[in-house]
């Protein structure tokens, strides 16, 4: 059983995504748009976050890509389908990997997802892996579950090839403690002993630890006032947590107070 099982769970939700998904317009034909990512992204900013994301990373059409903590796998199917890459998408709970999976079977996406159940954190040798080496790997709001961030970039490290990169997207703090218990829940944790925020300089520290040269940094600002000036909707899919609602207006209020902020980190392996 893993600390974060209370937390992340997924019952039915693949489903609710679907249908979501299918009730837009344009839809159910046959081409895929941007509104077949509008419910499966579980990060700051949504689709739009992640179009910014495959823009960074620049060309990465037949780019084997190694996305970790995929969650749902709306960024995996995204960087498939629009930017022609070769996804291996690992998460920690089945749930998600089989929810992940059942969305991708249901759209005729382009491209190819493999989606497998691993820990960044554990030894991460997954038999469909192998001794495979990547160009890039992905790391989308997954810091704040990961106390050994150290580790599990060293881990991730020894996957790239050569020059190989890692692009972070994580929300990270600005100030001192600023997470207190009143704070939670929030979209990644039920408490504090659930969540590792950290700040840009620690995330610099711990790359360069182990094994990478930071190349790019952006604090994602633009983002920002559309999700403060928007309260949550009631009918958000509760993509996690006990309240996903409470999650996201815990989340809206400590952005809206600058406390945390989303950055895209992007280093390349020495
Ligand atoms: C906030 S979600 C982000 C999901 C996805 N990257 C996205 O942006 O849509 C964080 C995900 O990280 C996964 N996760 C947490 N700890 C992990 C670990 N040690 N190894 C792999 N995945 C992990 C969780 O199960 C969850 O699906």
């Amino acid at each position: 059983m893993n600390l974060l099982d209370d937390h992340y769970v997924a019952d039915g939700v693949a489903d609710k995504i679907i249908s979501k998904i299918s009730g837009t317009t344009d839809c159910n034909k046959k081409d895929i748009s941007l509104n077949h990512f509008k419910y499966d992204q579980f990060h700051i900013g949504g689709a739009a976050a992640t179009q910014k994301l495959l823009k960074l990373m620049g060309d990465v059409t037949r780019s084997v890509v190694l996305d970790v903590g995929a969650g749902y796998g709306g960024v995996a199917r995204y960087l498939a389908h629009f930017g022609g890459a070769n996804v291996v998408a690992v998460d920690l709970a089945q749930g998600y990997v089989e929810s992940a999976q059942k969305i991708h079977e249901s759209f005729p996406f382009s491209g190819g997802v493999t989606y497998l159940q691993g820990d960044v954190c554990g030894d991460f040798s997954d038999a469909e892996m192998g001794a495979q080496l990547f160009d890039w790997c992905v790391w989308v709001h997954l810091g704040m579950n990961i106390s050994n961030k150290e580790g599990a970039l060293r881990t991730l490290c020894n996957k790239l090839s050569d020059k190989g990169k890692i692009i972070i997207y994580d929300v990270l703090k600005v100030g001192g403690d600023v997470l207190v218990e009143e704070c939670f829940p929030l979209p990644w944790a039920e408490n504090e002993a659930q969540s590792f925020v950290d700040d840009v300089r620690t995330y610099e520290n711990k790359l360069l630890n182990a094994g990478f040269k930071v190349v790019y940094k952006e604090k994602y600002g633009d983002i920002l006032p559309k999700i403060i000036n928007n309260p949550t909707p009631d009918d958000v899919i509760p993509l996690a947590g006990s309240d996903f609602k409470l999650c996201l207006e815990n989340l809206r209020q400590l952005l809206a107070r600058g406390a945390v902020v989303p950055w895209f980190i992007i280093a390349e392996k020495i």
